[in-house]
């Protein structure tokens, strides 16, 4: 079975085809991160406009991509939901119409699940129960996935996502958009250890996390050495920061999986593409004897392949959604 997947919810146009839910036939993105740029951040109705000019060509390209035509395929998946309303829009619209059309089912996906199930393409079948950490630009939590494959959340950020507080320290030190990845690029040269910014909340107990603090400090000391006339060695910040955060997921996530006695993580989410934290868990989970699964860096950031990943999942237990799929800015990935 052939499931062709869409994604509109933020700033990708991203199309994916999937068969049997775990051969990827295609994934091709028209990313609008130029459009964005002059902004310093996702501009909605920027967003919206470029989904409604790019959608149709992308379909196309993943189709040629797969060698497959639209009649080859069996059903139609989209992101419904969380993300940019009208964004989200422009995704749900397309697909009623291609699945009304072709006579095919409609899936209704769940981004944040998305992020997490896009592992079994790389991975084979995830066997839950799983601990997953899910961090995008809008998104951070901790959850489990539980042997039915429902999910619980056990705890989230308070304030920022953490591809949020990547993307506005960036900005803040002049680097272009996405941040993210920028400044994983400029830690490299740095000393993690060179300015010891704030791990809030990281010995509370609970697995909520606050980041907004340590965005404050970070900007406060950068303030502070301009005032001083110092010149900040901005690799020691990027790599400084960067270490604060990771140690808090890091932290958290592995004592949700020992609290919970579940030895296997995933790392989800645009931020699992951070080249720090990828090295860290992958230690901590060696020593730890846990499995850690973590998909390439294409598929961690937005991309169609998790999508049809997902909507293929929802395929095969039978529950394909009706012609009236809303769309949801704020669906949980649990309940
Ligand atoms: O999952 P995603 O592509 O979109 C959302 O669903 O939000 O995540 C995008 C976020 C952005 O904030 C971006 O800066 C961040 O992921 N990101 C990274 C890296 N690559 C992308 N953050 C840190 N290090 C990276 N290498
Ligand atoms: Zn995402």
């Amino acid at each position: 079975m052939l499931v062709l997947g869409i994604e509109t919810s933020c700033d990708e146009t991203a199309v994916g085809i999937v068969e049997d839910r775990l051969t990827l036939h295609a994934n091709v993105i028209a990313s609008q991160t130029d459009l964005h740029a002059p902004y310093g951040g996702v501009v909605p109705e920027v967003a919206a406009r470029a989904h409604l000019e790019q959608l149709l060509p992308t379909i196309d390209r993943a189709l040629v991509q797969s060698g497959a035509r639209l009649s080859d395929v069996d059903a139609i998946a989209v992101t419904h939901g969380p993300g940019l309303v009208g964004a989200l829009l422009v995704g749900v619209s397309a697909a009623k119409g291609l699945a009304l059309a072709h006579d095919l089912p409609l899936l209704g996906v769940n981004h944040l699940r998305a992020h997490v199930e896009v592992a079994q393409l790389e991975y084979g079948d995830l066997t839950p129960p799983l601990v997953a950490l899910v961090v995008s630009g809008g998104h951070t939590s901790i959850v489990v996935m539980d042997e039915d494959g429902t999910f619980r959340q056990l705890g989230s950020t308070i304030d920022d996502a953490a591809g949020e507080a990547f993307d506005k320290i960036a900005r803040f030190i002049g680097l272009p958009f996405p941040g993210g990845p920028e400044i994983d690029k400029l830690a490299w040269g740095g000393d993690p250890s060179a300015y010891a910014f704030p791990r809030a909340m990281q010995h509370d107990g609970s697995y909520d996390m606050s980041l907004s603090g340590l965005k404050t400090a970070v900007v406060r000391e950068l303030r502070r050495l301009e005032a001083a006339g110092q010149e900040p060695d901005l690799a020691d910040v990027a790599a400084s920061f960067q270490e604060a955060i990771v140690d808090v997921q890091l932290e958290k996530t592995l004592a949700a999986a020992a609290a919970e006695d579940i030895d296997q993580v995933v790392l989800a989410g645009g931020v699992a593409a951070n080249s720090r934290l990828r090295q860290r868990f992958a230690a901590a989970c060696e020593t730890n004897g846990q499995r850690l699964v973590v998909p390439s860096i294409p598929l961690c950031t937005d991309n169609g392949a998790m999508v049809a990943a997902s909507g293929s999942n929802l395929l095969a237990a039978g529950s394909s959604a009706g012609i009236d799929l809303a769309v949801d800015p704020n669906l949980p990935l649990a309940g």
